[in-house]
């Protein structure tokens, strides 16, 4: 009877001789593309040299406490003037793609189009044609958080400028870099820089009348608006000829139900589309989740404002965002329990107030100080784009464990690609997922924003302290080189 089962499951599934076996032992496709990630404040250095102009995060190190151990991105891996050892690690490692990004004020000082740095574009152009001497394709982030300072003056990612701002920018990429640049993710975690670093900036600088509740919506819908102009300039004026390929990417971490009650599981649901939904939905259906606009909406009301505090879009910009991508790219690390309610600590209004929802970790996940795991949620992350969003090709542009710095031997990260890409390969063969490939974060250990150095999440150890910043391939390097080389997480792969 079990094995007249088997074989029926066998034959009906698309997949068939795959599921009869065990899924660890399976290989990843051959198509499937291994890389290795980083940004550029976070390596580069250089931070006021060769005509850069500064950015928001060069003011903040310099002149508030938002950095934990009192460091800055000066010099960190002084990536500026020592890239020819990145793409040295990254050889070395074997993989298909780097994701690095590109400083926007390292291009444009002031970050208007009038003025050019021509000693970035040159910077930017020998990484570019370096990579590509050694066959590794350069998959480019225009904006990684590197906002100019004269447009954070002029209200960051709030004023509605920044639209044209971006695709100015981003225009003069496309012409500059496009010829040799075929992937390009316009705008790196939108919720890390609209709801998280408010809240950073707000507790740790001090900075008071930051209004909650309003500037993440705001900066998000600003992030929408903008990558679907981008998206629809590459598509009209250099797609035909260039032939690459645009999407944003979105973190989320999976939101789990806390126990199985008919709330948690709606808290659950209700928080990955405040989460993941927030961008994912306008992507692919035009506009934000209707939870959103209900609870938002509702809240609004009560606390006395005229209309919802989440921005509508117009029937234009539902047209040109809907669509605008070409797969969908994700970072993830870790997931979250959810229960219904607020603390008591969050700013009424805020972001954190209309979800609604409280989130934890269970103490008893294993992984670090830093990052607590749950590798199956990675899986069900996957399958949840996939029901939810149309079975889109799916990147996964970030994933990463981070632990203490100066562990060479670091056997907790292996331990966590191994059972993070195991939930890869279930997705793939078990449930179907068009996951194409997959980054590691990070190439380097390197400026962790309000971190400093005080995590890593580098398969290359940085000595930090030294002149010439050497790079040691941590064990972890060498794993992953491994699952590059064989495409199995085991030796007994078939
Ligand atoms: C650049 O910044 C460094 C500190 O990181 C400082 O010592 C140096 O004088 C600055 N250079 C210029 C040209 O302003
Ligand atoms: C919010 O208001 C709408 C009507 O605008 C209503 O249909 C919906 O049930 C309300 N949602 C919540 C969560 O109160
Ligand atoms: C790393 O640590 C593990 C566990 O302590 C040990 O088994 C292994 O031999 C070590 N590897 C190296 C290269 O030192
Ligand atoms: C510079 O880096 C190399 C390895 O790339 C190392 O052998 C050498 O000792 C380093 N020199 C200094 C002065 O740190």
């Amino acid at each position: 009877m079990q094995s007249k089962l088997m074989i029926i499951r066998c034959l009906t599934l698309f997949f068939n001789w795959v599921l009869c076996q065990e899924i660890s032992n399976l290989p990843f496709p051959n198509s499937f593309l291994f890389g290795a990630a980083s940004s550029a404040y976070q390596i580069e250095g250089a931070w006021n040299e060769s005509g850069k102009g500064p950015s928001r995060w060069d003011y903040l190190v310099h002149n508030t406490p938002v950095v934990n151990d009192g460091s800055t991105g000066d010099v960190a891996a002084d990536s500026y003037h020592r890239y020819k050892d990145d793409i040295a690690a990254l050889k070395e490692l074997g993989v298909s793609f780097y994701r690095f990004s590109i400083n926007w004020p390292r291009i444009l000082p002031t970050g208007f189009i009038n003025e050019i740095n021509p000693a970035g574009v040159e910077y930017y152009n020998n990484l570019i044609d370096g990579l590509l001497a050694e066959g590794i394709e350069p998959w480019v982030t225009i904006y990684h958080w590197e906002i100019p300072l004269p447009l954070h003056y002029l209200g960051d990612w709030n004023n509605d400028k920044i639209v044209q701002y971006f695709t100015d920018y981003a225009n003069l990429l496309f012409q500059l870099f496009g010829d040799r640049v075929k992937t390009w993710l316009t705008i790196n975690e939108p919720f890390s820089f609209c709801v998280l670093f408010v809240n950073v900036e707000v507790l740790s600088a001090g900075q008071e009348g930051v209004p909650t509740g309003t500037t993440e919506y705001q900066c998000a819908h600003n992030v929408l608006r903008a990558h679907a102009s981008v998206y629809r300039l590459y598509q009209f004026k250099y797609k035909a000829i260039q032939k690459g390929r645009v999407s944003i990417v979105i973190s989320s971490e999976f939101s789990l139900p806390a126990s199985d009650s008919a709330e948690d599981i709606a808290a659950a649901e209700r928080k990955r589309k405040f989460d993941l939904g927030w961008y994912l939905h306008p992507l692919v259906y035009g506009d934000y989740p209707q939870t959103m606009i209900d609870n938002i909406g509702n809240y609004s009301v009560v606390q006395g404002f005229p209309v919802s505090r989440l921005p509508k879009f117009t029937i234009l910009e539902k047209l040109a965002i809907k669509g605008a991508y070409d797969f969908i790219a994700i970072n993830h690390y870790t997931s979250a329990l959810t229960t219904p309610g607020t603390s008591s600590e969050e700013p009424v209004p805020s972001f954190n107030n209309d979800d609604g929802v409280i989130t934890y970790q269970n103490p008893s996940w294993e992984g670090s100080d830093f990052l607590k795991i749950f590798p199956e949620g990675f899986r069900e992350l996957l399958v949840y784009i996939k029901k939810n969003y149309r079975n889109p090709e799916i990147a996964i542009t970030e994933q990463g464990f981070a632990d203490y710095p100066n562990i060479i031997n670091d056997t907790a990260r292996i331990n966590y690609y191994q059972l993070y890409l195991t939930q890869a390969l279930k997705a793939i063969y078990e449930d179907g997922v068009r996951l194409t490939a997959y980054t590691a974060w990070s190439l380097l250990d390197s400026f962790e924003w309000n971190n400093g150095y005080l995590v890593t999440l580098g398969l290359y150890d940085v000595d930090f302290e030294s002149e010439n910043k050497t790079r040691t391939p941590k064990e972890s390097a060498k794993y992953y080189k491994n699952v590059i080389a064989t495409k199995c997480l085991i030796d007994t792969c078939v």
